[in-house]
């Protein structure tokens, strides 16, 4: 078939394996997020693990989560640790001022966080405030976290309950400090990164890597700023930088465009859109490659996701909004842009994972529905830790509607740590489907096994009253003379294994 996309994958050309931690989750104190959707409180009437909804965490363990994110976000740089430790009654009660003005009782705090980690198996993302700490606070939390020794704050720790020091993998100085986080320009935030960071000092076996705040969006200024101005030495680490990148449909936050019923043009400026993330990455790595030719620095897009508008009665500071095929699709062609570039982006943390923006769970009291990007998050749980595969895609037709296009057809291969060879396909028109021609060199094929994850609608949605309307749906194909021929359906993505 002339028309079809021709996909050439030869698994003996390997690339950089494909971190676990693209896969990560982000929960800050925000909205229904943290507070009704993962935390109802030990004494609730939903079944709870030490207060964490059981159904929640079931649903959040089969997705095999490898990293949280916590407490922000904005929320970070107004958080200050102590408020969240010791007897919960007589915690600290602060307005949120980030997000809906409400009141946060701290109900969750440190050791709440680090029981959820280690429930999941996840690794622990602590995001440090540096907008309105100190770095001797800062310092002191770590302390606190990580000290095995006598000293008051580990045993104020034991005292709280932990004796052992909980693990920290990964610690960020600050979030956003160009916006949220302080407005702060580039220079005068590396200057104040190095500061804090010299002062975060760990044991040796639990040293978290050190993340500093960068850019969002068409930004690289912040990338090339940290990574020209920190040298790192015995006293100073910074082993990446961050970056963020939401997609809104229209592109303007005053208007960013509705999760449902949406028009097609949104359909097409959303993915128009959310493929920027290509580009931004290859811009940012290009400044990087630069000023750190040894790769020593990882750039992690620890924010990412759709941001539409609020609806309803939803407090607008609560960033709830309704998931679609649309989100799906959105989740698996970000995927395929982040293991394209696995050599530098060794993370990317989805914003957020449970009631707030492009999220994989939603609740209602003692109800839970799972989203399409839940089921994408799912499909995809082979390539975490996989070895990329080279794939070369040709012929790629276009999705076009008015002035704006894009290729229909996106495609990701690599070797999992099962030894099997995983291809996700991913077609971004949603008015036809396509067909691809696969073939395959270093590996026997008899056919390909999977799951395809598709639905009627642009904007097809699970509900409360109907919460499988959108799930994946097993998939199948057998080889013809060691070749593949594979319709894609329109709005679809396919996991397969090859067998
Ligand atoms: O994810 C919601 C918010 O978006 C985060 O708190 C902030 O870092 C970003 O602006």
């Amino acid at each position: 078939a002339f028309a079809d996309t021709q996909i050439k994958i030869d698994a003996s050309k390997t690339g950089p394996v494909i971190n676990k931690n693209i896969y990560s989750q982000f929960t800050e104190h925000l909205g229904r997020g943290i507070y009704e959707g993962l935390w109802v409180g030990p004494e609730s009437n939903i079944p709870n693990t030490r207060g964490w909804r059981n159904d929640v965490l079931a649903a959040l363990k089969e997705i095999q989560v490898p990293l949280l994110r916590w407490p922000g976000g904005c929320f970070a740089d107004e958080y200050h640790w102590r408020d969240g430790i010791g007897p919960r009654d007589q915690r600290m009660v602060r307005v949120n001022t980030n997000w809906g003005g409400v009141l946060e009782d701290n109900a969750v705090g440190t050791h709440e966080f680090f029981d959820l980690v280690e429930i999941l198996g996840a690794e622990a993302y602590v995001n440090g405030n540096l907008g309105t700490g100190t770095p001797q606070e800062m310092a002191e939390w770590l302390e606190y976290m990580t000290s095995d020794s006598k000293s008051t704050l580990a045993e104020l720790r034991r005292k709280n309950g932990r004796d052992k020091p909980f693990r920290v993998h990964y610690f960020a100085i600050g979030n956003e400090a160009w916006g949220c986080g302080g407005n702060m320009t580039p220079e005068v935030y590396t200057n104040l990164y190095k500061q804090y960071a010299s002062f975060l000092k760990t044991p040796k076996d639990n040293t978290p890597i050190l993340i500093a705040s960068g850019g969002h969006t068409e930004d690289t200024e912040w990338a090339d700023h940290l990574t020209k101005n920190v040298k790192p030495n015995w006293a100073l680490r910074m082993d990446a930088v961050s970056f963020h990148y939401y997609t809104l449909p229209t592109g303007s936050w005053e208007k960013k465009g509705a999760a449902l019923g949406f028009p097609e043009a949104e359909w097409m400026s959303t993915m128009v859109n959310t493929l920027k993330m290509d580009q931004f990455i290859i811009n940012n790595k290009k400044v990087m490659d630069k000023n750190d030719p040894e790769k020593k620095v990882g750039f992690y897009v620890d924010e990412w996701g759709t941001w539409y508008d609020v609806t309803g009665d939803d407090d607008p500071g609560f960033l709830y909004q309704q998931n679609t095929i649309r989100d799906a699709i959105v989740a698996a062609l970000n995927f395929n842009i982040f293991h394209k570039h696995a050599d530098r982006v060794h993370m990317s943390i989805i914003a957020q994972m449970v009631n707030v923006l492009q999220a994989m769970i939603l609740t209602d009291k003692e109800k839970m529905i799972l989203t399409p990007t839940y089921h994408v998050f799912n499909m995809y749980k082979p390539f975490q830790d996989a070895t990329s595969i080279a794939i070369d895609l040709k012929k790629v037709p276009t999705y076009k509607l008015g002035k704006a296009s894009v290729p229909s057809v996106s495609a990701t291969a690599a070797r999992a740590k099962d030894g099997k060879v995983y291809i996700a396909l991913v077609n971004a028109n949603p008015n036809a489907a396509e067909t691809v021609d696969i073939s395959l060199a270093g590996v026997t094929v008899n056919g390909v096994k999977g799951q395809v994850l598709t639905a009627p609608e642009m904007d097809s949605h699970n509900t409360f009253a109907e919460p499988e309307k959108v799930k994946p749906a097993p998939f199948e194909a057998k080889a013809n003379a060691g070749k593949l021929a594979i319709e894609i359906p329109a709005k679809g993505v396919i996991v397969v294994a090859v067998e």
